[in-house]
Order: structure tokens, then sequence, then C-alpha cells
């Protein structure tokens, strides 16, 4: 199934403690955001990229496309508030797509066959998600305090990329726009108006770069997987 991929890069540093955009800090001299194109980049199925950026980091970004020859980003869009304003954004410059793949930014390491099998989840289902299991006990605390604690085996943590038909997830933005609910991923929208979205077990080395250690970690996978 061919899908335009909408990468949401508008964040800050601020969790990671950096003073700028983390998505420009460098793995082996490569900025963390070029990693997490060069996998739509290299998919034939993947027909064009919308970018999402922070005015503020445009051109560097705009210089880093060039020097690593990623050819198929349509459009560098500006970013909004939060996350899901920045996605909104994206989702609205897409020209034509049957299918989107939403992919952080901030997750370098996901790979070509995770997406294929989030596609095979799409056209059945409409809506699916990367996910891998908790692997540590959750509990729900108040003010220092348990109040509960969760049955791990039905609890899943979930990832980006997250792909969904295209009409679908427009939809569910307009919706969540017009109800002021905002989430914390894309799928959390499709959720609330009722549809099902489809768990696609992911790798637990599609991690996030969110706070400083996250970079030590980033290293060793380039260094495994020789990237
Ligand atoms: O901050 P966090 O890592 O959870 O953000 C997830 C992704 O969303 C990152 O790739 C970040 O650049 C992006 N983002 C965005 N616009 C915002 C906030 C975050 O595009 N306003």
């Amino acid at each position: 199934m061919e899908y335009v991929a909408i990468v949401p890069a508008a964040g800050s540093g601020r969790r990671m403690g950096a003073s700028k955009n983390k998505l420009l800090l460098s793995i082996f001299g490569k900025p963390l955001f070029i990693y997490s194109l060069q996998v739509f980049e290299e998919d034939p199925l993947c027909k064009g990229i919308v970018l999402v950026v922070n005015e503020k980091d445009r051109r560097e970004m705009e210089e880093a496309l060039r020097l690593y020859r990623i050819k198929k980003v349509q459009a560098l869009v500006r970013g909004g508030k939060e996350r899901q304003h920045s996605v909104y954004e994206g989702l609205k410059a897409v020209k034509e797509a049957s299918a989107v793949v939403i992919h952080d930014g901030a997750r370098p390491f996901v790979e070509r066959k995770q997406i294929e099998d989030l596609l095979s989840a799409v056209e059945k289902h409409e809506a699916a998600v990367l996910a891998v299991p908790v692997k540590d006990t959750v509990k729900r605390a108040e003010g220092g305090f348990i109040l509960e604690t969760l049955e791990r085996s039905s609890l899943w943590m979930i990832q980006t990329p997250q792909a969904f038909t295209y009409p679908l997830i427009l939809e569910a933005h307009r919706k969540a726009e017009r109800d002021g609910f905002l989430g914390t991923d894309d799928a959390s929208l499709v959720e609330r108006m009722g549809k099902k979205v489809a768990l696609v077990p992911g790798n637990y080395d599609n991690i996030k770069i969110t706070t400083a250690e996250d970079l030590y970690f980033s290293e060793a996978i380039v260094k495994k997987r020789k990237l």
C-alpha cells in the first residue's frame, strides 16, 4: 500500500536539557531527524514526506536534507503549539494519499519491516499502531502513594509510526479540534470516534529520544546496525 509520511519535528529540547531542538542533535555526526527520515526515503511505497518544523530550525533542517540527499520531502510545514497541532498542520498539507504514516522525528530507528506490517494492518482495519508489551509493573499513584496496580498482561507501550487511511485520520483531527480534545498520540483521536485501532507488535529498539541518556542507547543501536 502506497502512503505519505508525516513527520512532526517541531518540538524542543526541553526534557533533553538541550538548548536547541533535540532533533538537530547528532549521533556520530548525523542529525537525529535524518535517521528518522532515511527509512522513508528508501521505501519505494513512500510517495512523499511532509516534515513539520519550527521556523527557527527551517534553514538548518533544509541544509541537512540537501547534505543527506533526502529528496522525498514535498513540504516543510510550520508546526503548532503541541504535537497534535503539528500533525494536523502536516495532514492538511497532504495533497493526495490513500494512507498516511505518522512518525515522530524523535524515533530514529524504526525499520521498513515494521512499516510494512503496519500498512498490512491498515488495509484490513484502517488504523494501526506499533506497540510493545510493558516490561515493568505499572501502578497508578497520587500524592506519592499507590492507588492501584494495573494488570500488566493487557498493557502496551505505544510507539510511532501510526498509520491510517487518510480520510479517517483527517476527520479524527478535525473532530478533536472542534471538541478541544488534546491527545498524546494520533490513535487516541481515532479511538474517541469509536473506531477500532489495530496493535501491531514492534521492537523495543524503536526508542523515542526524550532525555539525555537516550543518546547513549542511540549510539549503541547505530553501532549494532552499522547505520
Ligand atoms: O516531545 P516529544 O518527543 O514527545 O515529541 C514527539 C514528536 O513530536 C517529536 O518528533 C517532536 O519534534 C514533535 N513535536 C512537534 N510539535 C510540537 C511538539 C512536538 O512536531 N509542538
